[in-house]
């Protein structure tokens, strides 16, 4: 059975807005390149948008709910070289981007609508460009809600090309942001299209 989706957004956000930033942030650090094009998937209230504008990237910052991209304008210094998009990944076609993020957001997709968007993310990294997200695991409590979750195997394949430059799957019970029990099983991949630097 597929359950509706369910997440109480705006208790996200006011949630999220006090969280640290997710660790993949870190993992990402050592790999970005000096500036460039940053592209955030499904931004939330934007921690990792002021994160990468503070490394100098110019940052195209995407989400389909009006009230995240609001709470990110709030958030953006004076003069920041942000662009904020309203649209839904499932028909979206990414710019050209030397860094892509997306924490915890293309797995909303549903499956019909996965594939095609992956292949025109693939399109918008050029050789060398960085992913850095997490995908779900068949495991995941999620998997009913009619999410993408993915087998190891079809997540390698979907890196196919990539040099693998942080992998790590956990699978085990937590809680959501808002505080419920859930069994994540989520794949935390950083990646770079091509051969390593
Ligand atoms: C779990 S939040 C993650 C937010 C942020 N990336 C983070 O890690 O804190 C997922 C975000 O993706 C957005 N989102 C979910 N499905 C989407 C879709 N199909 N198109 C665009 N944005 C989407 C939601 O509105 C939400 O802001």
């Amino acid at each position: 059975m597929v359950e509706p989706e369910i997440v109480d957004w705006e208790a996200y956000y006011e949630a999220t807005l006090e969280k640290p930033l997710h660790p993949i942030f870190e993992r990402l650090e050592p790999h970005l390149p000096p500036g460039g094009v940053a592209l955030e998937l499904g931004c939330g209230v934007g921690a990792g948008v002021l994160w990468l504008l503070e490394r100098g990237f110019e940052v195209v910052a995407v989400d389909r709910d009006e009230r995240a991209l609001e709470i990110v304008e709030g958030r953006l210094p004076q003069g920041a070289r942000c662009r904020l998009v309203l649209a839904d990944l499932a028909d979206y076609s990414p710019p050209p981007a030397d860094v892509v993020v997306a924490g915890f957001s293309l797995f909303f997709l549903p499956r019909s609508e996965f594939q095609g968007f992956w292949s025109r993310l693939r399109t918008a990294l050029p050789p060398g460009g960085l992913f850095a997200g997490q995908l779900l695991g068949v495991d995941d409590d999620w998997r009913t809600r009619g999410y993408t979750v993915h087998t190891e195997d079809e997540i390698r394949d979907l890196f196919e090309g990539f040099a693998m430059l942080d992998w790590e799957e956990a699978n085990r019970p937590g809680k959501t942001a808002l505080g419920e029990d859930k069994h994540w099983h989520v794949f935390h991949v950083v990646a770079r299209l091509g051969a390593p630097r």
